[in-house]
């Protein structure tokens, strides 16, 4: 066992849930950014519907990029906040020009399915690491996520 950091966890463990914490970050701003593209672009007779729904989803990401910084702050480490570092480490890739509705919600439920992969394995290291802190965080967003999976693919079908 390496050394203890200031909350108490493995110097090592920490270290690794952050530098993954930091990836998550990275497609959490990617994954904003995109949405705040479909909100502004959408077109077609759902407009009012999906613009709103778009914001309110924005937001909540925004939210969530704020949490997860502040945890790699917490767990003794630096939040990545350069747009180049996020391209390089986001698994998420930058939408442009959509103004198709389907299009969009096909691309947010693509994104939903890294985020939550991403926080499962997160789970596990937390866990790994008696890290209860991550853990809690990344278990409110799988399971607030798999419900809005739920949604948006509601709005595909016919
Ligand atoms: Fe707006």
């Amino acid at each position: 066992m390496s050394k203890l950091n200031a909350i108490g966890l493995d110097g090592k463990k920490a270290k690794k849930l952050s530098s993954e914490l930091n990836d998550l970050l990275s497609n959490y701003q990617v994954f904003y950014m995109n949405v705040r593209g479909f909100h502004w672009n959408i077109q077609g007779e759902k407009f009012f519907e999906l613009h709103l729904k778009f914001e309110e989803l924005y937001n909540n990401l925004l939210l969530k990029v704020d949490e997860i910084a502040e945890r790699v702050l917490t767990l003794g480490d630096t939040p990545v906040h350069a747009y180049s570092d996020y391209i390089t480490r986001a698994k998420i890739k930058e939408a442009k020009n959509i103004h198709d509705g389907k299009d969009a919600v096909a691309r947010i439920l693509e994104s939903f399915k890294i985020t939550i992969t991403k926080q499962r394995e997160l789970l596990e290291l937390a866990a790994e690491a008696g890290d209860e802190g991550t853990n809690a965080l990344m278990s409110d967003y799988i399971r607030e996520q798999e419900k809005l999976v739920w949604m948006y693919s509601a709005t595909l079908k016919k």
